[in-house]
């Protein structure tokens, strides 16, 4: 029978993943939140852990928004009032005033004409890529950006002879692969992470943009930027702004972010200008087949954005700034290697995969819950235990994290 023999072949490969130690972990469930109390920041339960209280050293949200009572209540009242559900996908009466409302707050906030969500910021990418690109595009893109970037690239419909992938960061790098396009691309797509979520780093988005400008007259459509800022939206910069903001650079054709990180909420999106975002309305397949975000999470998307750009988002920034600061001084302190750097993912370099194993199962057994990172997510030999700091951890939290990476040192 095919669905035996499929079954067999399946195990089979589960089994090599295993064997070839690239299986992933099972799941640890999350039962609840508790909320910070006593000089303790936010603490959670997982299944099967009792009463124990484990404190988030992974997580995307750092500002702590997904708790926030006004994206709660924002939440409940859209699904009150229109819904769980919006009904359809948005060119068939599925766009709702919340979903609008997000557009036009994101765009206002990345200083773009307009914006579009889509499910998530993978998705986005995906629509980016069935939109923007053709055959005669050409795309450069930086060798550590994120899977929904290089699956993107990978499923676009050029040929091969119109990819360069370039050196993290190495705009020499860059420059080469610009200089050797050939005559047969009309239009040169430069993408990248703004932040590069395993190190915390950040693109030279100036010198990209002076290298984009200074070969933008040899192409018929020109150059055309795209930052993913997925880990820099209400995360980085004075204002959360991003990259964009860090490097001082607002001239990047097109952002594609998600709420689902340092917003706190769900679902991904592009900012760019009014042509392209309607462009992507009419063309891109991730966003017209498929629902788009729930009324209620469009809602809460909306708040939070206001959050973020109010005094309020002023305050948990620099909170967040002043916590990865302390961090990263008393990791360093510690005599632990980091990639050096601003941002609240810290990756801590181990370099070797047992010892990873062994001190996330240890950290966490004294209730912390932090990422290891081997290969092949990170480059063989750079086997990592990444933190990700929140504005709401308090100093005890991190006092309490150094304390015991003291003491596995
Ligand atoms: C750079 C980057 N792009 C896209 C994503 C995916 O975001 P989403 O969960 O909204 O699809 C991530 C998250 O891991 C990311 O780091």
């Amino acid at each position: 029978m095919p669905t035996e023999r499929i079954r067999e072949i399946i195990n089979r490969e589960l089994k090599e993943l295993g064997e070839e130690g690239r299986e992933k972990a099972p799941e640890r469930v999350i039962m609840n939140y508790v909320p910070p109390r006593q000089g303790r920041g936010p603490r959670f339960h997982l299944m099967g852990q009792g009463e124990r209280e484990f404190i988030r050293m992974n997580s995307n949200g750092y500002l702590g928004l997904s708790q926030h009572p006004r994206l709660i209540e924002a939440e409940a009242r859209a699904s009150e009032e229109i819904g769980v559900n919006p009904g359809g996908v948005r060119f068939i009466d599925g766009t709702t005033k919340y979903h609008v409302e997000l557009e036009e707050r994101l765009a206002k906030f990345h200083k773009k004409e307009a914006a579009k969500i889509f499910s998530c910021a993978y998705m986005a990418n995906l629509g980016a890529a069935m939109t923007l690109v053709n055959e005669r595009t050409f795309i450069a893109s930086d060798e550590l950006n994120h899977n929904s970037i290089v699956r993107s690239v990978r499923m676009a419909s050029v040929p091969a002879h119109h990819k360069g992938i370039f050196r993290h960061n190495d705009m020499e790098h860059l420059g080469e692969i610009l200089q050797a396009i050939p005559s047969s691309a009309e239009r040169v797509i430069i993408v990248m992470d703004g932040v590069f979520s395993m190190r915390g780093d950040y693109a030279p988005l100036k010198e990209i943009d002076d290298l984009a400008r200074k070969h933008d007259h040899r192409f018929h459509d020109g150059v055309f930027t795209v930052v993913d800022d997925s880990h820099g939206s209400a995360a980085f910069g004075q204002t959360g702004r991003g990259t964009p903001e860090v490097t001082d650079e607002w001239n990047v054709d097109m952002i594609v972010s998600t709420l689902g990180k340092g917003f706190g909420a769900e679902g991904g999106y592009i900012a760019a200008c009014r042509e392209i975002i309607e462009y992507i309305r009419q063309k891109a397949d991730t966003y017209i087949y498929t629902n788009p975000i729930s009324p209620g999470m469009a809602s809460a998307g909306a708040v939070s954005v206001g959050i973020v750009d109010s005094e309020e988002g002023l305050g948990l920034l620099s909170s967040l700034r002043e916590n990865t600061e302390y961090f990263r001084k008393g990791i360093e302190g510690l005599g632990f290697e980091t990639i050096p750097g601003i941002h609240p993912v810290i990756p801590i370099l181990i370099r070797d995969a047992e010892k990873v194993k062994h001190m996330v199962k240890e950290l966490c057994q004294r209730d912390i819950l932090v990422t290891g990172l081997a290969a092949p997510i990170v480059p063989p030999g750079d086997d990592t235990i990444r933190v990700q700091i929140s504005a709401k951890h308090t100093q005890a939290d991190l006092d309490y994290v150094l304390g015991v990476f003291k003491e596995l040192k």
